[in-house]
């Protein structure tokens, strides 16, 4: 990238730069410029009108509950809450007395309305075979499965069962009977090891193991049933491993069942029971400060009031959308923005199971121009590798069909924003750059792409309803431009419920750094005009590729290796990752490998311990 700086105009497109010209070196716009939301994108938008959004937003700070109440109305229940808001810090219940369920709320009440023939899912293969599903067919695979996970392996509210599925409309199904039948799911992704499988099974005490014989990933078979197989004498918990054999590997397993063989015979058609607002829908992992990954728990009623509201706002979603997140299921932004955000509102979905560059650098912009995506939402380092490939691999494609992007995970750099913006976006469609957690269960600060205008590198202003802030050690307000922590501090509907078995871990990491308020981890300040600026983690958790990696449990992975005397791991700057992982090593005076051989040795093992995650590490 040329440092020279040289003068931008943006002329002729819908989009008015805040000040017409700037400077920028390349894509990197070095000025603070802002673009306002276009008249055109205003006009047809859910909020597009800026007083009314301003009122809105001033009401919704200092009434978060009446805000939440009236966003309720996204989700149908079967029964009404007494109260919206029991908070004892740090436990909140919303909608309490309600009662709903997450899988009606994403199918049988768009078939009622007559979608039942509307496409739920697009699914992309990484060797250019695609399948449409429609909501009825994902209706009646959601009511079989669940049929036979109660009447066959004797399933009830209240167990939990591991879905480690690779990327396709079942492993969706999996997710949606789960929720159906009121069982906890806990979503394992697939780039797991073993002992990673075998950890949180047994955190979760999981009754039952939904899998896939084999998954697809840059032209290579990744073995799922063989991960599982291998630690399945060590979950005691599990009767039963379902799998959905897609190339037909004979299962000899005394717990495996076959998944075609068993929805066969089922009923398509299930009766949704009503679960309690408060129910426990999913627990999903994720790293903290400790070795150990957390299971963060979340709620059934508050986590679809939280996701429906956003994902319908933020991403100005209309019935013909075609929506593609490019996150795994395996992560918090598959859960809210490929699964239940997107299915609440009867959208259309992308899913595409492969690697992003594979088999060639443009495979993105043409899965955009066959599928006609209309939003896509991913992360930074994927936009940060795609620049890297070049812009010729674009070029060749139309990408009419986008309306709106959006960006999660990490720090957007500005300069990266702009080639989103401009490249990809051709100067047309808004930016979404939306901050937020596994544990905030949905996007938390990001534009209103109606009415707010975005600023490259800002996840710009708390959504309705979300009181953030940022204070210094005192836990004191800072001032404009003064670098402090940020922390929300009015409770909000799809909050984290606790961390799974571990209360005081909960209380810990979450509410003890600044008493009443909820401490993110992150880093930030905000500008003279309130716009938030992320500058990212300040524990020992390190954001690689948009995926958060404890440090200690890298260091935990690195001394369980018999070599190994001492390790300490910390984070780099990357340009492509935001970070990277680089690990120091003490070996064992005895050892007697050579250095080069360790430390291939010891990748080897820590994707061993963990996972296809920590990518290449360099050592000293
Ligand atoms: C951490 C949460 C929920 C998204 C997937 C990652 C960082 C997330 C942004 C953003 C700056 C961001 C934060 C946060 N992060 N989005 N738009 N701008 N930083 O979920 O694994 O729970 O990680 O990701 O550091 O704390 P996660």
């Amino acid at each position: 990238m040329g440092s020279l700086p040289v003068v931008l105009r943006i002329i002729g497109n819908s989009w008015k730069p805040f000040k017409e010209t700037y400077v920028c070196n390349r894509y990197g716009a070095l000025r603070n410029p802002a673009f306002e939301p276009s008249r055109a994108f205003a006009a047809e938008a859910h909020i597009g009108n800026k007083l009314e959004y301003d009122l809105l937003w001033k009401q919704a700070q200092q009434d978060p509950i009446a805000f939440w109440e009236d966003a309720a109305r996204n989700i149908t229940w079967f029964s009404k809450w007494k109260k919206t808001l029991v908070w004892k810090e740090p436990y909140a219940q919303w909608f309490v007395g309600a009662t709903t369920n997450a899988a009606y709320n994403c199918l049988d009440r768009h078939l009622k309305q007559g979608l039942g023939k509307k496409t739920a899912i697009l699914w992309e293969g990484e060797d250019g075979s695609s399948t449409e599903t429609s909501y009825e067919s994902l209706f009646e695979q959601v009511c079989q499965l669940a049929n036979a996970l109660e009447h066959k392996m004797g399933l009830k509210a209240g167990d939990t069962a591991a879905i480690y599925m690779p990327l396709i409309p079942e492993a969706i199904v999996a997710m949606l009977a789960c929720a159906r039948i009121g069982v906890t799911h806990s979503v394992i992704f697939a780039g797991f090891s073993g002992n990673a499988i075998k950890d949180r099974v047994n955190d979760a005490e999981s009754k039952v193991i939904l899998t896939a014989d084999v998954g697809y990933r840059r032209g290579q078979e990744v073995e799922l049933l063989k991960t599982v197989d291998s630690v399945i004498d060590q979950m005691p918990s599990v009767s039963h491993v379902v799998v959905l054999r897609r190339k037909g590997t004979t299962l000899l397993g005394p717990k495996h069942l076959d998944w075609k063989d068993l929805l066969k015979d089922q009923s398509k058609n299930h009766f949704a029971q009503p679960f309690d607002a408060e129910h426990p829908l999913f627990l999903l992992y994720t790293s903290g400060t400790t070795g150990k990954p957390k299971g963060i728990v979340h709620s059934t009623g508050g986590y679809l009031v939280g996701v429906s509201a956003t994902a319908k706002w933020i991403f100005d979603l209309k019935p013909n959308d075609r929506f593609w997140c490019t996150a795994d299921i395996g992560w918090i932004t598959g859960h809210s923005y490929v699964v239940y955000g997107l299915l609440a509102h009867a959208t259309t979905i992308v899913l595409y199971e492969g690697a992003p560059m594979h088999p060639h650098p443009g495979r993105f912009w043409e899965i955009i121009d066959k599928h006609r995506v209309s939003i896509l939402y991913t992360a930074p380092t994927a936009i940060r590798a795609f620049m890297r490939a070049g812009n010729e691999h674009l070029q060749k494609y139309q990408l009419s069909s986008l309306r709106l992007l959006g960006s999660v995970g990490e720090p957007i750099n500005p300069e990266a924003w702009m080639w989103y913006h401009q490249e990809v976006g051709k100067s047309r469609c808004p930016i979404v750059d939306t901050w937020w957690q596994t544990e905030t269960g949905c996007i938390l600060i990001s534009p209103l792409p109606g009415v707010i205008a975005t600023k490259p590198g800002s996840a710009t202003k708390p959504f309705l309803g979300i009181v953030a802030d940022i204070v210094n050690e005192q836990g004191e307000s800072c001032a404009s431009n003064e670098g402090g922590y940020l922390v929300i501090k009015h409770p909000w509907p799809s909050m984290l419920r606790g961390i799974f078995k571990n209360p005081e871990r909960y209380q810990e990491s979450y509410w003890s750094r600044f008493p009443g308020m909820y401490f993110t981890g992150d880093g930030a300040h905000r500008d003279d005009k309130g716009y938030f600026w992320i500058k990212g983690r300040v524990d020992d958790v390190i954001n690689v590729s948009g995926h958060r990696l404890g440090t200690m449990e890298v260091e935990s992975a690195l001394v369980s290796h018999p070599a190994v005397a001492e390790a300490a791991v910390v984070g780099k700057q990357d340009p492509v990752k935001g970070q990277a992982l680089v690990a120091f090593v003490t070996p064992k005076l005895e050892q007697k490998i050579a250095v080069k051989a360790l430390i291939q040795e010891l990748k080897d093992h820590v994707v061993r311990e963990i996972g296809r995650l920590p990518g290449p590490m360099r050592s000293s």
